[in-house]
């Protein structure tokens, strides 16, 4: 058992993140994030679920096989094939980890498993042995602990520790519980079982009634020493607990809470950013700790205090979490040498080609735009990096808008690296701009989601579009900016259009 006060922290973005509805990221996108987890002290990366895919397990070995410190796991069900597939993966880690689950709850012993308890009980023994045999380290979760039969958690609990579990984690899979139950859960669950100091205990809390983080302090204070988490609070449903809020808890309330991690607080912005990016799903703007407004202060009163003393309404620096103070970038007659540092500033880490071809971009956009704040930058590297090696890509658009219909779109794509332009019609400019990308590329995917947001202040600001589309029971998100708010538009479509039909294709393959 752990006897120190230090959390080993779980990212699961990766693997319970990229289960949320329409979070899918491609090889690529998990390889960088994960070099990005590795680096910020994320102590185990659980990169997926082998078994799901050949897209899953490609991804996971090649994570296991760059990964230097961090522990990396891979989930997989209780199934023979499924701990095989999971080892195969894992196995190229210098630290491989294998996590298995099966539900203990008698609605989903009856109504998904279709199995008695005799039966449970006697998969937990098997798969925890099977895994045991592949990998040292292991980690064994009673699917939907809290709505669990107590006596009957214990025993599956002790099975799995006689039967070689390192970790067990104690999942809130509906996110039912409250952080008192929570915590009592944990205690009471380490007092009854014989060789609950042999192991690591975990939480893992959704957020169904926004308590996932307040849950999972609660079961450290009751003597968990690992919490599983997710950046963003990305997860199924409504997400898992915030990694970044979690860690932030254990940061500024050392003095209630004496834990710590070996997490670097001032890569969390970057991490947050990565993964909006790469999900397309948007962070809310009062989100604690990383949300565009998290160290915004709008009433005369706060703004007062705030200059007189910044810790009259702020309990930690921007700075902590990688919010640069000044937030003024330089004008069009800045040199690449600064445009370069100032994105190493903002956590990215690109190659000198990615470089010129952003520090290009931050020409033309500041030819357009007076100002070119941190939050343009992080706007027009983000949208320059999703757009890569995308099979459509936006080429150019011109509209015709107003009172006066019809309203019309003439938009150019490269499809497969082949020119395509259309000019079509719509219900007004946005509707022609989707209806010409569509006459170009059909597909089935419905308009889910359509929003805007300004990315700064001012009239030239630029314009942040999400889009969301839907179809054959797939989901994508996409995201884009420009000063242009119909060019955002096209450009985001096109960017959901390409992950739908990503993950389209890995369905079939799979
Ligand atoms: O929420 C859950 O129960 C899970 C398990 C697979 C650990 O994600
Ligand atoms: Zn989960």
């Amino acid at each position: 058992m752990s006897t120190s006060s230090d959390i080993i922290i779980i990212d699961t973005t990766m693997r319970d993140g990229e289960q949320s509805p329409g979070a899918s990221m491609t090889h690529n996108e998990k390889l960088a994030l994960a070099d990005l987890l590795e680096g910020m002290g994320v102590d185990v990366i659980e990169a997926g679920f082998p078994a799901a895919s050949a897209g899953d397990f490609a991804a996971v070995s090649e994570i296991a096989r760059r990964s230097k410190e961090a522990v990396i796991c891979g989930l997989a069900r209780s199934t023979e094939g499924d701990i095989d597939r999971c080892g195969a993966a894992v196995r190229h880690a210098a630290r491989p980890r294998i996590h298995t689950f099966i539900s203990t709850s008698p609605v989903h012993m009856k109504h998904k498993l279709k199995m008695g308890a005799n039966a449970v009980l006697e998969a937990v023994g098997r798969s925890v042995s099977q895994a045991r045999n592949l990998v040292p380290d292991f980690v064994w979760s009673p699917e939907e602990s809290s709505r669990s039969e107590f006596v009957f958690l214990c025993k599956c609990i002790d099975a799995a520790i006689t039967s070689g579990a390192t970790t067990i984690n104690i999942p809130d899979t509906g996110g039912f519980s409250h952080p008192e139950e929570y915590g009592r859960l944990i205690r009471r669950l380490r007092e009854a079982i014989p060789d609950s100091d042999k192991v690591i205990w975990s939480t893992h809390c959704h957020n169904d009634l926004g308590l996932a983080v307040a849950n999972s302090i609660a079961g450290v204070q009751n003597g968990a020493r690992q919490v599983e988490c997710t950046i963003n609070g990305l997860g199924e449903r409504a997400g898992n607990a915030a990694l970044e809020e979690v860690v932030m808890a254990f940061n500024v309330r050392g003095d209630d809470l004496p834990f710590g991690s070996r997490i670097d607080t001032t890569k969390l912005s970057s991490a947050s950013h990565m993964v909006s990016r790469i999900t397309g799903f948007p962070v809310q703007f009062n989100k604690a700790i990383v949300g565009k407004n998290a160290f915004a202060h709008e009433s005369g009163i706060h703004q007062d205090g705030m200059l007189k003393n910044a810790e009259t309404y702020e309990i930690m620096k921007p700075e902590d979490v990688g919010v640069s103070k000044t937030s003024l970038v330089m004008g069009k007659h800045s040199g690449r040498h600064a445009f370069r540092d100032k994105l190493e500033s903002l956590g990215y880490d690109l190659d000198q080609d990615a470089v010129n071809e952003a520090f290009k971009r931050f020409k033309d956009l500041a030819d357009r735009k007076k100002h070119v704040f941190d939050d343009d930058l992080i706007a027009l590297v983000d949208d320059q990096l999703s757009a890569m090696g995308e099979r459509i890509t936006f080429e150019s658009l011109r509209v015709v808008a107003g009172s006066v219909g019809p309203q019309t779109a003439d938009i150019a794509l490269t499809v497969d690296d082949e020119h395509h332009s259309v000019e079509h019609e719509g219900k007004g400019p946005v509707d022609a701009v989707f209806n010409a990308i569509k006459a170009i590329v059909p597909h089935q995917g419905k308009l889910d989601l359509y929003q805007v947001h300004a990315v700064t202040g001012g009239t030239d600001a630029q314009a942040k579009v999400t889009v969301r589309l839907k179809g054959e029971g797939i989901m994508a998100t996409g995201q884009s900016s420009d000063p242009d708010t119909l060019v955002a538009s096209a450009k985001a479509y096109i960017h959901a259009l390409n992950k739908l039909e990503a993950r389209r294709l890995k369905r079939l393959a799979a």
